[in-house]
């Protein structure tokens, strides 16, 4: 990376915002420095702060992202807050041509997705959604297999990730008497956490989704129990036709065994998967009478390498997407890299998980997804705030469940 002035970066979210910390500082990504951390939890910063330069060089703490927002301190934020509430935030921190790294998704109704694109389209600022997966290694392998043209045109592709939690996970993340009794994860509609399974197809191929089609698997009642879930869900799948006539089928954040990730693209000549349970290696394999000449045989099962860093990268989370996704966000903000996803890709991506949800809540009939750069298409959406999540303030309007439960024991 080239020299230039130096990036001065606020983080809001501190939970997760520590791993990003981590691929950032000891000049592992340099020309940036975190300057600002706002949390409302004490003990998230001062964990955050243990990994950060002292005295004078030490990052100013906001417990208030009012005041955070305004403080002036960074030219760049990651927003590494609720799920539900990135949206908000983006838009405060583009009118003030702060640049914005959200983490996933990008928002959570489809008119803060319209709302996020048009101010994104006004701030002198960059937009980029922090969906790390992309960059895993298998993954930037298959990008790199897909765009040499060997493989012939996407057809079919699949994406998983499948995260499922251990009871005492459970109580972590769901218990209200951990995370307070409205904690996005509590009520998170089985279909919406689905970039990390899309977003890795959208990458390799380019392709855009244009209709969606939701389905969803039900917890049978004693395993439910135990789990103490408020959804009857487990698995959310999604059936997308995209703008290049391919079918992509995407299994967002559902909860079944095994725990993993697992990518797939089938095209007209051959097709490349990562191996299940090993995200370095891939298989790529073609029609014996399209098989490239170079290869003896017409199949190869082998560990992908990284294009440079390889030291860092294998030691940053999700198999070093961590340290590749913030690496290049900062490049994109000094006009060496392009975002991806961008606000158009994260917001097409957020209206799948929101409209798939919609399908599986309607007898899973298909919806459209607007073309975000489009004032025309975007337009009909500015209004939906369907949102299934309640709060203090207000409950949800849509069912974050398609089944009522009416028992989730003593997490109620
Ligand atoms: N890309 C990945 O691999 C990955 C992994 C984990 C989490 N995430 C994402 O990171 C985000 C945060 O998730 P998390 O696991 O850290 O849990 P979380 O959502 O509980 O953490 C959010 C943090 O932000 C703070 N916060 C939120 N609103 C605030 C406010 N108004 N004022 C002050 N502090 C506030 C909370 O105190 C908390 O520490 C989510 O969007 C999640 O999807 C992504």
């Amino acid at each position: 990376m080239a020299k230039s002035k130096t990036i001065r970066i606020g983080v809001f979210g501190c939970w997760r915002g520590h791993a990003y910390i981590r691929s950032l500082v000891n000049g592992k990504i340099p020309g940036c420095r975190i300057t600002a951390l706002c949390d409302k939890k004490q003990d998230r910063i001062q964990s955050c702060l243990e990994d950060l330069p002292k005295g004078r060089l030490a990052p100013k703490v906001f417990s208030d992202p009012e005041e955070f927002f305004d403080s002036k301190l960074f030219d760049a934020v990651f927003l590494i807050n609720y799920f539900n509430e990135h949206a908000k935030w983006a838009v405060k921190a583009l009118e003030k041509n702060i640049h914005v790294f959200s983490e996933t998704m990008a928002a959570s109704t489809m008119a803060d997705a319209v709302a996020l694109c048009r101010a994104a389209e006004k701030s002198k600022a960059i937009y980029m959604m922090a969906e790390n997966y992309p960059h895993s290694k298998g993954n930037l392998e298959l990008k790199k297999v897909y765009e040499s043209g060997t493989l012939g045109k996407v057809l079919f592709a699949e994406g998983e990730y499948v995260h499922p939690m251990s009871p005492n996970e459970s109580r972590r993340y769901r218990d209200p008497s951990v995370q307070g009794p409205y904690h996005w994860r509590r009520f998170n509609p089985i279909t919406y956490y689905c970039s990390h399974a899309l977003a890795p197809l959208m990458y390799m191929t380019g392709e855009m989704p244009k209709r969606v089609v939701g389905m969803c698997a039900y917890t049978p009642e004693e395993v439910r129990q135990i789990y103490h879930s408020k959804k009857a869900e487990s698995v959310g799948v999604m059936l997308i036709t995209t703008d290049g006539d391919a079918v992509f089928r995407v299994n967002g954040s559902s909860s079944m065994g095994p725990h993993g990730n697992w990518y797939r693209l089938a095209c007209t000549k051959g097709g490349a998967e990562t191996i299940r349970g090993n995200q370095r290696k891939v298989r790529v394999a073609y029609n014996s009478w399209n098989k490239p000449e170079d290869w003896e045989e017409s199949e190869k099962t082998y560990e992908a390498e990284w294009p440079s860093d390889a030291e860092i990268a294998d030691a940053a989370g999700h198999g070093g997407g961590d340290y590749w996704v913030v690496r290049k966000f900062i490049e994109s903000i000094r006009g060496e890299n392009t975002p991806f996803p961008n606000v158009y890709q994260a917001c097409a991506m957020s209206a799948v998980g929101i409209l798939g949800w919609r399908s599986i809540l309607n007898g899973n009939i298909p919806y459209d997804i607007p073309d975000f750069s489009n004032e025309e298409e975007r337009k009909k959406w500015q209004d939906d705030r369907q949102f299934p999540y309640p709060s203090e303030d207000a409950p949800n309007n849509i069912p974050f469940t398609s089944r009522p439960v009416t028992d989730a024991g003593d997490w109620n």
